[in-house]
């Protein structure tokens, strides 16, 4: 059984414009460090060596719940020691609460010798992902632990699907340093669509699933869309209409909120479009006055990776 374990948890982008709570995919580059040691001792010990200020307790900590979730289940006679070093900013729009997650739950099934699959990864993960977010949904976790472009078909019974990715596409992700809650922002949502904008927006998903399949960069262009959830979250993003224009204007395929926000991202054909985006981004927030962080990601097709046994 192995008994240390060092990974690299991944960030990553739900909704992706036309997917709300379907749809991600996974970025490179910025992620969480964690590391797992096994202890005689029953029950999780939580330690963060960053800068968050997170709760350790376990029943507050979405890596606490998961791995609580796991050793329940299994009903083991030993425990973990969790040494997070967070990188990815919590409330930033990018999984910073599926990468502690999923990265948990990804670990202790490796070090366990992987009895589950990675669905059933996803399920313990999911755990410790409502309790950060206030509903159970999994589009910021499938990315990370299965890699690349995920779908949940359905998270009764857990279905996730995974999608092909276009080997030219790159994401620009600009951060704003403003804090938006998950749990918040979900509130702002309405609970009933108009059936003209279901329609709308069923068809853009299906056409970005499309467009992944064929790798047909033109069509994911015209398929990054969101009509139902983009209107009541994009008021809380600074500057968020010349950030869209911006990337349009330099010719990244589309942009939209990253999550639930403030993060922004953007999908581009090339590192060289990627970064001309990136720019354009920063170019918007010149005088804004916000601080910001940009990044530019291939897509992660791997999803987390072992640093260390
Ligand atoms: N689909 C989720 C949302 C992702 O937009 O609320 C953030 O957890």
């Amino acid at each position: 059984m192995i008994t240390n374990l060092k990974i690299f948890s991944p960030a990553t982008v739900a909704n992706v414009s036309c997917g709300f709570d379907v749809l991600g995919f996974c970025l490179d580059g910025i992620g969480d460090i964690m590391i797992f040691e096994k202890t005689s001792e029953p029950g999780i010990k939580i330690e963060h060596i960053d800068e968050y200020g997170l709760s350790t307790d376990n029943s507050m900590n979405v890596a606490g719940i998961t791995a609580n979730a796991m050793l329940d289940h299994l009903r083991l006679d030993h425990g973990y020691r969790i040494i997070i070093d967070k990188k990815i900013k919590p409330g930033s729009g990018i999984g910073s609460s599926a990468a502690s997650a999923s990265g948990t739950a990804f670990a202790i099934n490796h070090m366990l010798g992987n009895p589950f699959n990675k669905n059933e990864i996803t399920k313990f993960a999911m755990k410790g992902e409502a309790f950060a977010s206030g509903a159970e949904h999994a589009d910021n976790l499938a990315p990370g632990i299965f890699g690349g472009f995920t779908l949940v078909k359905s998270i009764d019974p857990l279905t996730i699907l995974e999608l092909p990715t276009p080997k030219e596409l790159f994401a620009t992700i600009i951060h704003p340093q403003i804090e938006i809650k998950t749990s918040e922002s979900r509130g702002l949502l309405p609970k009933e669509v108009p059936l003209k904008n279901a329609i709308k927006q069923w068809a853009e998903l299906g056409s970005l699933v499309h467009a992944l399949h064929t790798s047909n960069y033109d069509l994911i262009k015209k398929s990054l869309t969101d009509v139902i959830i983009e209107p009541y979250r994009s008021p809380l993003i600074p500057y968020f209409n010349d950030l869209k224009r911006a990337c349009l204007d330099v010719g990244g395929l589309g942009c939209g909120i990253s999550g639930s926000g403030p993060s922004v991202f953007a999908l581009s054909r090339g590192e060289d479009t990627a970064t001309t985006v990136a720019e354009a981004f920063k170019a918007v927030y010149k005088d804004a006055g916000i601080g910001y962080d940009v990044y530019i990601s291939p897509i992660n097709t791997h999803g987390i990776k072992i640093l260390d046994n």
